[in-house]
């Protein structure tokens, strides 16, 4: 890994250990790297209407593109699970629209970690471009 991937790997590691999660206690913290190399970290949030929750990704970039960030260019995601836990189906569209075929960096705590590209997770997708 790259000093700058480890940068965002540990930005995201960081941001987990605030995780709003008390009723699933599963900590996920996540971290996107803007354009020009700024940093945007997010941490699931629960609601007590178990389906108002959002998950880490989408606070990360939410909050990247509240301050005028356009685009990102790679994002990673902290768990603190054996196999590496990847981002959920409504997180990879997310991702897919603000990010595009980004490398996704997996990792835990224990050091482990891999990256794939978006395309590999979310094959054939939808965006704008159908839209026109
Ligand atoms: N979660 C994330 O934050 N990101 C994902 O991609 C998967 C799921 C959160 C949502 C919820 O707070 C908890 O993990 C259990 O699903």
């Amino acid at each position: 890994m790259t000093e700058k991937d480890e940068k965002l790997v540990s930005a995201a590691a960081e941001v987990r250990l605030r995780a709003h999660a008390p009723y699933s206690n599963f900590m996920v913290g996540a971290a996107v790297e803007a354009d020009d190399g700024t940093i945007y970290t997010g941490c699931n949030v629960e609601s007590a209407s178990y389906g108002l929750t959002v998950c880490a990704e989408r606070v990360a970039i939410w909050k990247g593109i509240s301050r005028g960030e356009k685009h990102f260019t790679k994002i990673a995601v902290v768990v603190d699970t054996e196999d590496l836990t990847p981002p959920c189906g409504v997180c990879r569209q997310i991702i897919w629209e603000f990010c595009g075929d980004v490398p996704v960096i997996l990792a835990n705590l224990e050091g482990k970690s891999e990256t794939i590209m978006m395309s590999e997770l979310l094959p054939r997708a939808f965006d704008s471009k159908f839209l026109k």
